[in-house]
């Protein structure tokens, strides 16, 4: 299974990292357009081969697409992160017309290609890459949802006090700050709703730390976070590469799931061999269903200003 990462920031190094020690891939080519970084980032993780114990061979280059031919999946991490204060809306002039270029050469070069999009703001970008690409619509991902649930179980067992693994949740709706849905009624410990330890209060602290994740590391960390989103992509690229079948929320194209059409945004979906196999409409309560359709207009308004 080949694999490219497009752009060798600190999201696409961490996404190869983790890809390449989870042991599942046989090749990771790194893409980025400044002159010898992907191959410097490639080759440095390369030297942990040994020490981590991995297989995959991990190559870079600049900006030749050749070296991507037939790949199986592909993530496209490339674009400006954010910067402390910003929103990830704000990055869409830059962003737009950096992810269409990007597309449009990965299926070039491998037509047969499942695409991750990465790049923010993630839900209008991945709704681009399938107006610009046409592709069946199972075969374009947008990874939000994933690492918004992985933050939302890591809040979850700090309020909780218990080990992440006990905690199981998910986070549906648009990657923003505002568009975000922590689905706390249904999260639970160990089988029992979470509702049953934590105040009405102490969730809704939750679902508002788990909202603005993205933008706590930005404001800690100067630039935008990368274990967690790279993290998230690996697991995503695994459960294709594997044929897991694993259910995360992605943002994928609604045809009138969730009573929605023609956009983009986070649903529960399952994730295998053939990128989205099923989109999983689960039962959401009014007050839920509200809120996924008020994240649904604030997507929309963003996909606006593509045109
Ligand atoms: C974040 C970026 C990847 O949430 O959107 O950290």
């Amino acid at each position: 299974m080949k694999i490219t990462v497009v752009g060798a920031g600190a999201v696409g190094a961490s996404c190869a990292e983790y890809i390449a020690i989870k042991d599942f891939a046989s090749e990771v080519v790194l893409l980025d357009i400044k002159e010898g970084y992907a191959e410097g980032k490639a080759m440095d993780l390369m030297q942990t081969a040994t020490l981590n114990g991995f297989d995959t061979t991990i190559t870079g280059t600049t900006g030749d697409y050749s070296k991507t031919k037939d790949s199986q999946v592909a993530v496209i991490t490339s674009g400006i992160p954010r910067k402390p204060g910003m929103t990830r809306e704000e990055l869409i002039g830059i962003n737009a017309g950096i992810v269409k270029d990007v597309a449009s050469q990965l299926v070039k070069h491998s037509p047969d290609v499942t695409i991750i999009v990465v790049s923010n703001p993630m839900d209008t970008m991945t709704y681009l890459a399938h107006k610009e690409l046409n592709l069946p619509k199972n075969r374009i991902i947008g990874m939000g949802g994933a690492l918004d649930s992985a933050r939302f179980k890591y809040r979850l067992s700090e309020a909780l006090e218990c080990p992440a693994s006990d905690v199981d949740g998910m986070v549906i709706g648009g990657h923003s700050d505002t568009g975000m849905l922590p689905l706390t009624r249904l999260a639970t410990r160990n089988s029992v709703r979470v509702t049953e330890f934590l105040s009405e209060e102490r969730l809704s602290q939750v679902s508002e730390d788990t909202k603005v994740g993205g933008a706590t590391l930005t404001k800690l960390l100067g630039t935008s976070a990368w274990y967690a989103p790279g993290a998230a992509v690996s697991s995503l690229v695994q459960s294709i590469a594997c044929d897991q079948k694993k259910m995360f929320p992605c943002s994928s194209l609604l045809e009138g799931e969730y009573g929605l059409n023609d956009i983009c945004i986070g649903v529960p979906v399952i994730i295998g061999k053939n990128g989205i196999e099923k989109i999983v409409d689960i039962d959401l309560n009014d007050e839920e269903k509200a809120k996924l359709k008020e994240s649904a207009e604030a997507v929309r308004k963003t996909n606006g200003l593509l045109e």
